[in-house]
């Protein structure tokens, strides 16, 4: 009798665990749910995160992509057509620059002349001041009046752009007939290969290697000379390549 009050207690008992269980198992898997949330969440800003550093660091490193040779391209104007010398003013002003041999590596293009801006014909063959490697002969001019030049427009210091390093023409009160970093002040003498006047940079800036042909009266780029363009491993890497595989167009720097 006692026994068998016993097993209907208990079978009355039997869907109250069942329901317990059942809550159980309900906050379990709520539980894991919202561990599973948590997770996707962590794993949602670490992305966002990975990819803001993944920018920054690209902003300061390069990439490490470029070309396998230096190539010849016809200086041109913005609608493509081929510059002449009489596109290029005499100690202009404004800084007239190209990109060359990659995308990320802007040069100046100077016509020199005197204090009353009458072309200056650039010699070659000057031994160039770069204190902080091995010395090396400049480039000549080009052009009719052996007037045009031109070099790499990163500083060798520590790689400040156009227009916080620039050209100042002879009748310049400032840095008359030298371009001047302001960043921190290097100054360098594109009269005599783009070497070193002041430091504190202690490289010259790269020669870009320019040909004139007299018979189109056009400009081409070939090669640079000197110390690698600063902030690139070689100057061909470090970059993406120019958009055009025949040409690199000129533009001002404001
Ligand atoms: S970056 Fe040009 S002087 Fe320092």
């Amino acid at each position: 009798m006692v026994k068998e009050k016993k097993k209907a207690a208990d079978i009355e008992k039997e869907p109250k665990k069942m329901e317990k269980a059942a809550s159980s198992a309900n906050e379990i898997s709520d539980a894991g749910r919202r561990n599973f949330i948590k997770a996707m969440g962590i794993i949602a800003v670490g992305a966002g995160l990975a990819l803001t550093l993944r920018g920054v660091v690209q902003s300061i490193i390069p990439p490490s992509v470029g070309i396998s040779g230096f190539p010849t391209l016809t200086l041109v104007d913005q609608s493509g057509n081929p510059i002449h010398t009489s596109s290029l003013k005499v100690n202009d002003p404004a800084i007239v620059a190209f990109n060359y041999p990659l995308q990320n590596e802007p040069n100046f293009l100077l016509r020199l002349g005197d204090s009353s801006n009458n072309d200056v014909a650039i010699p070659g063959g000057v031994s160039v001041s770069n204190p902080g490697g091995s010395s090396y002969a400049s480039l000549a001019g080009q052009g009719p009046y052996k007037s045009v030049v031109a070099s790499s427009a990163i500083c060798q210091h520590l790689g400040c752009e156009p227009p916080n390093i620039r050209f100042y023409p002879p009748s310049s009160s400032t840095f008359p007939g030298l371009i001047e970093c302001n960043c921190h002040g290097s100054q360098y003498d594109p009269y005599k290969g783009f070497g070193v006047v002041k430091s504190p940079t202690q490289f010259a800036l790269p020669s870009v290697v320019i040909s004139w042909d007299s018979a189109t009266d056009t400009y081409q780029v070939s090669n640079m000379i000197g110390p690698t363009i600063h902030g690139h491993s070689s100057d061909l890497t470090g970059g993406t390549p120019l958009t055009s595989t025949s040409s690199t167009a000129i533009y001002n720097v404001t």
